[in-house]
């Protein structure tokens, strides 16, 4: 069964074709990193107008990609949720537009089940239970996962997620955007222990997480507590003084995300962890993440990186399995913020 699968909900337009919930036979995104780069962020009504001006392009490339007709698409998927509003009407629009005039089912897609989705497009399917991380630039969660469709929540950001958190760290440093490549490789060259930097919650005994105070602290060591906007554009760092706060906050966050999950895996006797999202293409938490696992004789999954970031493949993947579980949207399908 070919689903066509739409995903715009931040800043990536991405259109996918997947047969059966596994076989990648096109998967296009068309970034505008470089658009929202000159801000610094992403800037909510210029993506919306990004994708209104990319989301044909994108579904004819991913059509001819795959060398498929519009006939041969037996269901269209689309992420209404979460996301930003603008954005998710975008590729709803198109979904339901498309759904109507080929006269084939609607599904609706929630963007963080098909992040956790990208384990089961790797090698090596999870075995189940599993703890899924899921760690983007609008989310960092902790769910119990018995299976593609099943996800109990243990745990979220009550602040910034760990991506926002490299984003703006990266903003702070004067690296360019999205910040978590950016720190990644200035980090290379930093001593992690240069500063001592907090980690929130670390071992609270919940499961929640927070990086705002990190941030904070970051902002703090590099121009002081009364910094304002014009200090972080005016600032002059040396490069090792930006190498070492970039791995001093990079170890923090994996200090972190990897401590909370473990122990979230040892209280809930999973078989294995799951990990997605855009930070999980971050090597240092792919690394401490397999060696802790490891220790623990817990298998760990991670999404294959090209999956990590946003893309439509998971989620046309992850509409088959709706499919059959007799998911199905109408055209009031509404976009969801959160
Ligand atoms: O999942 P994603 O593509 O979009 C959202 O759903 O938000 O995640 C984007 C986030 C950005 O904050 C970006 O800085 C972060 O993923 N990211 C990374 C790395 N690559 C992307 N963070 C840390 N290390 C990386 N290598
Ligand atoms: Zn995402």
């Amino acid at each position: 069964m070919k689903i066509l699968g739409i995903e715009s909900s931040c800043d990536d337009t991405a259109c996918a074709i997947v047969e059966d919930g596994a076989a990648i036979l096109s998967s296009v995104v068309s970034s505008q990193e470089d658009i929202h780069a000159a801000f610094g962020g992403i800037v909510p009504e210029v993506a919306s107008r990004k994708h209104i001006e990319n989301i044909l392009p994108v579904i004819d490339k991913s059509l001819s990609d795959a060398g498929t007709e519009f006939a041969e698409i037996e269901a269209v998927a689309v992420c209404n949720r979460p996301g930003l509003i603008g954005a998710l009407l975008i590729g709803v629009t198109a979904a339901k537009a498309l759904s109507w005039a080929l006269e084939v089912p609607l599904i609706d897609v929630d963007h963080l089940q098909a992040h956790i989705y990208g384990a089961w497009m790797a090698d090596a399917p999870p075995r189940t239970p599993a703890l899924s991380l899921v760690v983007s630039g609008g989310h960092t969660s902790l769910y119990l996962t018995g299976g593609p469709l099943e996800h109990e929540l243990m745990g979220s950001t009550v602040d910034d997620a760990a991506g926002e958190a490299f984003d703006k760290v990266a903003n702070i440093l004067k690296l360019s955007f999205p910040g978590g490549p950016a720190i990644e490789k200035a980090a290379r060259n930093g001593n992690p222990q240069a500063l001592s930097l907090p980690r929130t919650w670390i071992d609270a005994g919940h499961f929640n997480f927070s990086f705002s105070g990190l941030k904070t602290a970051v902002l703090y060591h590099c121009l002081g507590q009364n910094a304002s906007k014009d200090d972080i554009k005016n600032a002059h760092y040396r490069p090792g003084f930006v190498a070492d706060v970039a791995a001093s906050f990079q170890e923090a966050v994996v200090d972190v995300l990897v401590r909370k999950t473990c122990i979230a895996a040892e209280k809930t006797d999973v078989h294995s962890v799951i990990l997605g999202g855009g930070v999980a293409a971050n090597s240092l938490l792919r690394k401490r993440l397999s060696e802790e696992t490891a220790r623990r004789g817990l298998q760990l999954v991670m999404a294959p990186p090209g999956l990590c970031r946003d893309n439509a493949a998971t989620i046309a993947a992850l509409a088959f399995h709706l499919y059959k579980a007799g998911t199905r949207a109408g055209l009031d399908l509404e976009a969801r913020p959160s």
